[in-house]
């Protein structure tokens, strides 16, 4: 099964064309290069730790990308998936290391090196992915438990769980963990989490699945969980051969991006080897009655994307952004516009959509999204395709790897959870 998995998921590289990069600085205006990283390192309480770490295998530092990217008071979280093994820390702060009058950006275990330890069921094993609440300043970490999820030999060493920091003591302050009939301790791969708010206070979490094409509900006022599944979540035909600068892989990537609409009606999801954009709406989800008929009822394909994509956000202003992989940009949906056009949010499809900035150096393979509380949107571009296909150069030969954007959004619009305990207050 374990094999199986792996070999649907990325079945290698098809064709390697020697394409001309377009060397053209195309960001959009509003984008900004924020860090860049050939490889990634972390702040090592010393050099002697580093070298146990890279004797023992426990700091490989090729297996080591960026994923997700969330933004709090200035302070920037990054994880490092355990995809592949020699990946110390998974939840982590990225810090400027200065020294002979350069920085370099590095990254420091979070909360700390311990909260991070291979096999210790109480600290982080797998995080793919977290979510920042900037009315609670908690932090909810979506834990897969298991490691080398990428290799033939994935680790299942403990269950999936959502830990919740609060960002200002930066102690946990809550932990649930997912009973096996709802996130699979042996074939999970939870990725992406958005948070849902019912009369003033968060209700629900939204979670996917991305191997078991799972979209997970933790009910947080009962503390349940549960799931739904159907096709929508899954690849397509179509959807499986994926071009990213001249490299082609065949992928089978499924639920994966999920943005909460900023009046917490309607969630919106994609798979990466998918061009259908999924709506349904929360009263749905909330719902742990709701069957697979009710499901399948209530969920609108609001309309085809010209190219695959990884996460999703939506923001205040009822816009939301996602990439376009196979164009090395950023999009904008105008949802809210088309709602007008449509006479509301439960009938919109994807008009309007536009680039918004691009980049075909360092926009390459843009992964995740998060809005800080200036509204400014944050998001990696990892070259996760390179990394997959293991052709990834982290000598510095063909430049840096890691790419993290800040853009400055519109004036006034901010993520969809500003002021969210306010606005949905019976
Ligand atoms: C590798 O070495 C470090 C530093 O001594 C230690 O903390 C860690 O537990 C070791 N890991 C393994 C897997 O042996
Ligand atoms: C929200 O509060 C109102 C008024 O107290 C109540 O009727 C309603 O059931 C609440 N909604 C939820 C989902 O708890
Ligand atoms: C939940 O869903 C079930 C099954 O469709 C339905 O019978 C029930 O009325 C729903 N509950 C609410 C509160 O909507
Ligand atoms: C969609 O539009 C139709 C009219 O065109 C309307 O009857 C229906 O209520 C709308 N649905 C939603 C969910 O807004």
């Amino acid at each position: 099964m374990k094999h199986i998995l792996f070999a649907l998921f990325f079945m290698g590289l098809v064709q390697s064309s020697n394409q001309q990069l377009s060397k053209r600085w195309d960001n959009g205006k509003r984008a900004k290069l924020e860090y860049q990283m050939t490889k990634i390192d972390y702040d090592w309480p010393s050099e002697t730790t580093r070298q146990d770490f890279i004797n023992n295998k426990s700091y490989i530092a090729v297996n080591n990308i960026i994923s997700a990217i969330k933004v709090w008071r200035r302070k920037i979280f990054i994880t490092v998936p355990r995809w592949r093994p020699g990946v110390p820390a998974s939840l982590n702060r990225l810090v400027s290391k200065y020294g002979r009058g350069q920085s370099k950006p590095v990254l420091r275990p979070f909360p700390s090196w311990k909260a991070n330890k291979i096999g210790d069921c109480s600290a982080l094993q797998y995080i793919q992915s977290m979510e920042i609440d900037p009315n609670t300043n908690y932090m909810w970490v979506i834990d897969a438990g298991r490691l080398d999820i990428f290799t033939d030999n994935p680790r299942n060493l403990c269950p999936a769980k959502i830990v919740i920091y609060d960002l200002q003591t930066e102690r946990e302050v809550d932990r649930y963990i997912f009973p096996n009939s709802v996130v699979s301790r042996s074939s999970n791969f939870l990725n992406d989490i958005v948070l849902d708010y019912v009369n003033g206070s968060v209700g629900y979490a939204y979670m996917t699945d991305t191997f078991d094409s799972k979209l997970i509900v933790f009910d947080y006022v009962k503390r349940i969980s549960y799931f739904f599944s159907h096709k929508s979540m899954l690849s397509e035909e179509e959807g499986r051969s994926l071009t990213v600068n001249g490299l082609t892989m065949t992928i089978s990537v499924t639920i994966n991006g999920i943005a909460m609409a900023s009046d917490f009606q309607y969630v919106y999801f994609t798979s990466v080897a998918n061009f259908n954009t999924y709506q349904i709406p929360t009263s749905l989800l909330r719902n742990k009655s709701s069957t697979a008929q009710n499901f399948d009822a209530s969920l609108r394909n609001i309309g085809r994307r010209k190219s695959q994509t990884a996460g999703l956000v939506y923001s205040s202003k009822n816009n939301m952004y996602f990439a376009s992989l196979t164009t090395n940009a950023v999009l904008q949906w105008d949802a809210g516009m088309d709602a007008e056009f449509a006479g509301g949010f439960g009938n919109v499809s994807l008009r309007s959509v536009r680039q918004i900035a691009r980049n075909d150096v360092k926009m390459v393979f843009v992964d995740t999204f998060g809005i800080d509380e200036y509204g400014d949107m944050w998001f990696t571009a990892t070259k996760s395709h390179e990394y997959i296909l293991n052709v990834i150069d982290i000598s510095g030969k063909k430049g840096t790897n890691f790419h993290i954007w800040r853009y400055n959004l519109q004036p006034g619009e901010k993520s969809y959870l500003y002021n969210a305990n306010r606005r949905t207050r019976f």
